[in-house]
């Protein structure tokens, strides 16, 4: 390597190269109590792996499930949160080939993107295109991800079907929303009335999902049915997504975030939503559904993320998609981040430049 290839300097001024600074998630319970910041040393790469200078973290639902012991699959407390992330690989270990010291690329490690530095494998990272603003590029990652696959790989949609979207004005409903306009698609969006103007903005019909009588609502304005709905929310709510499809429809569940349920009941608000799918796979294969379908899906890296994050960084930068931030905190701002996701205040995605 030249040195013109060296990168900017990474580290802020004044801060020490070899510091870390993270954020630690110390127990279930309130975000002001378990969620703190920690020093130690900067991590070395291992085989295989890079060590990143993060830019910019994403703040999710999934750290509001761990928090509440309501993830599925939540690290041991404590731990490093941090589900998505943007930065620059600022050391590589043995056995690294393709990435070299400087590259802007993104991750989605589940945990331990809210740090300034984070150790991970090289062979996961996605190439970030410089002219991306950090914040913008973190939020296509798992919600972009989540949104696209769900849309082109999940439901079988063309230009001109009506599709349904749960919470259109949140994180992942907004650029499902943004997504399904841009293929043509006529998009019905629940959210709270506060959210709606939001909603109508990025081209989508909002109503309230508290409306009485939600199918009818639907049946009303789509009176063959919707062609696919994405539901976040499960339990009961997941008959009313199945009534409102089409012959041929699909009905994607993406988590069942229903309320109600007591810290460390993790497994019970998804049994709804499994029993479901198998049900109406039974009915299908047996004829009875008028090919409908139900189908659960949950984010994953591979060659199919990496390529579709690639698609997504490509429509950002071309200003089709524009990721909707909430607000940019340092990283002490986390526990306030997570407040805000916890009593749904804000559009769009809390964003942690560390
Ligand atoms: N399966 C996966 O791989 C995957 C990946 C990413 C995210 N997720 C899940 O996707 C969900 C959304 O994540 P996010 O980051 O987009 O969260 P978010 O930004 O907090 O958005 C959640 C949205 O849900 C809406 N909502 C609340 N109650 C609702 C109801 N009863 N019916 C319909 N909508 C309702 C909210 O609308 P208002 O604010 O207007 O009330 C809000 O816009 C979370 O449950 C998350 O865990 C799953």
């Amino acid at each position: 390597m030249t040195t013109a290839d060296v990168p900017e300097p990474v580290t802020p001024p004044g801060t020490a190269d070899d510091t870390n600074i993270f954020v630690r998630m110390t127990g279930g319970g309130d975000p002001e109590r378990h969620i703190v910041l920690g020093e130690g040393a900067r991590p070395t790469p291992g085989r295989g792996n890079v060590v990143i200078r993060v830019e910019a973290a994403g703040v999710s639902y999934a750290e509001v499930q761990m928090l509440g012991r309501l993830h599925p699959f939540p690290p041991a407390f404590p731990f490093v949160p941090g589900y998505d992330l943007v930065g620059r690989v600022v050391e590589t270990g043995p056995g690294v080939t393709d990435r070299r010291v400087g590259e802007r690329v993104a991750a989605m490690p589940r945990h331990g993107a809210w740090a300034r530095y984070l150790e991970t494998p090289a062979r996961t990272l996605v190439t970030v295109p410089e002219e991306l603003d950090a914040a913008a590029a973190v939020a296509l990652i798992t919600n972009g991800v989540t949104a696209w696959q769900m849309l082109h790989r999940l439901a079988r949609v063309r230009p001109g079907d009506t599709v349904l979207v749960h919470g259109a004005g949140g994180g992942v409903g907004s650029l499902l929303t943004q997504l399904a306009v841009h293929h043509g698609l006529r998009v019905l969006g629940t959210a709270s009335p506060a959210k709606h103007d939001a909603v109508r903005a990025l081209g989508a019909e909002p109503f309230d999902y508290r409306t009485p009588g939600l199918r009818d609502v639907v049946r009303k304005r789509a009176p063959e049915g919707v062609r696919a709905v994405f539901d976040h929310v499960g339990g009961r709510g997941l008959d009313d997504s199945w009534a409102m499809l089409a012959s041929g429809g699909t009905l994607v569940s993406y988590d069942s975030s229903v309320a109600g349920y007591e810290p460390g009941q993790w497994f019970r608000p998804h049994v709804p939503a499994l029993r479901r799918t198998v049900r109406h796979w039974v009915a299908r294969r047996l004829g009875l559904t008028r090919g409908r379908r139900m189908s659960m899906y949950y984010v994953k890296p591979g060659e199919r993320f990496g390529a579709d994050l690639a698609t997504l960084f490509r429509l950002a930068a071309e200003g089709v998609l524009r990721p909707e931030i909430a607000a940019r905190h340092p990283l002490d701002g986390a526990a306030a981040a997570v407040r805000a996701l916890l009593e749904g205040r804000t559009v769009g995605k809390h964003v942690l430049l560390p």
